[in-house]
């Protein structure tokens, strides 16, 4: 069941659409160039989560490319109308719903963006993710890590529409039997996934007390910045952990005790192997994911 919701000038809390009937033009250039930005939130129990980050990340790759799209208030109703018509289709309130926020330019020649809300159930994937781990390719990405500022129209920190080269990385990866990607920089360093943020934890032993280090790849190195892993920097840090941001190499992910997949639908991925490689202990990776994924819980329920 998908239920979709357009922003409309002519309806204030946004124009609910038949999703199984054609509702975007052959021309608009969302379909035709990829030329539009997105954001993905999850809504659990009809309550969508850090949504203020998802706007604010929306706000930002619009500048970025320089689209003009509706004000964060407008969105704002506009998610309310599509969870409250998701919970009405399917009779209950309770359960997780993604909530897709799309802009793309528009039709070609109107110089208007077209924007809505889709809500729709989330597939069994990431939670099998998150209950069991990954098995992760490192692929090159072919950019290095300072082109983001170099070649701005990169739109490397941008959320757009353009995921085809990510999907294409991740049909690789399964081709190999592995879940997921890691992307690295022609300059070797680590990067981010094709739709996650990348964290790695080192434990370390100081006479009994234990030193505990969350790193995630430094946010300037042409990644995403990512709402979930900054939720659980923010959890971590006054839980006690120590914090870092890159530069991280592959042999930091090898030698780490920990690493996991990170973002908004699925949540904290373990990172069970790379390129065949275990990483650390199943005990361990168990033990960390069991305490972070605690922490963001309920880090992730305050912004509700
Ligand atoms: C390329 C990329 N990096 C990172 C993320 C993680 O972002 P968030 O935690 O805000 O979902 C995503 C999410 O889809 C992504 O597509």
């Amino acid at each position: 069941m998908t239920v979709l919701v357009f922003l409309d000038p002519a309806f204030p809390a946004g124009r609910v659409a038949d999703a199984s009937a054609p509702a975007l033009m052959a021309t608009d250039q969302g379909a035709t160039r990829g030329d539009g930005i997105f954001e993905s939130m999850l809504a659990v129990n009809a309550k969508p989560r850090k949504v203020q980050a998802h706007l604010d990340r929306l706000a930002s790759s619009a500048r970025a490319m320089d689209l003009d799209i509706p004000a964060a208030a407008d969105w704002q109703l506009a998610i309310g109308t599509a969870l409250g018509a998701f919970a009405k289709a399917a009779g209950t309130e309770s359960g997780e719903v993604v909530v897709k926020l799309i802009a793309t330019r528009g039709v070609e020649g109107a110089n208007r963006a077209t924007t809505w809300v889709q809500a729709s159930a989330p597939s069994p994937v990431g939670e099998a993710q998150r209950r069991d781990g990954v098995d992760v390719l490192l692929l090159d990405r072919g950019y290095d890590s300072s082109v983001a500022e170099r070649a701005p129209w990169l739109l490397l920190g941008a959320k757009t529409l353009s995921y085809a080269v990510n999907m294409a990385a991740l049909r690789h990866a399964h081709a190999q039997g592995a879940d997921d990607v890691i992307f690295t920089s022609s300059d070797g360093r680590v990067l981010e996934g094709p739709t996650s943020s990348v964290l790695l934890a080192h434990v370390q032993d100081d006479g009994g007390v234990p030193i505990k280090r969350l790193i995630t790849p430094a946010l300037d190195s042409g990644i995403l910045p990512g709402t979930t892993q900054g939720a659980l920097f923010a959890a971590a840090k006054a839980a006690g952990w120590e914090l870092g941001y890159g530069p991280v190499l592959p042999a930091d992910l090898m030698d780490a005790d920990a690493v996991w997949l990170i973002s908004s639908i699925r949540l904290l991925a373990p990172v069970n192997t790379i390129d065949g490689t275990e990483i650390g202990t199943a005990e361990v990776r168990t033990e960390l994911t069991a305490e972070l994924t605690a922490l963001l819980d309920a880090a992730l329920a305050a912004t509700e």
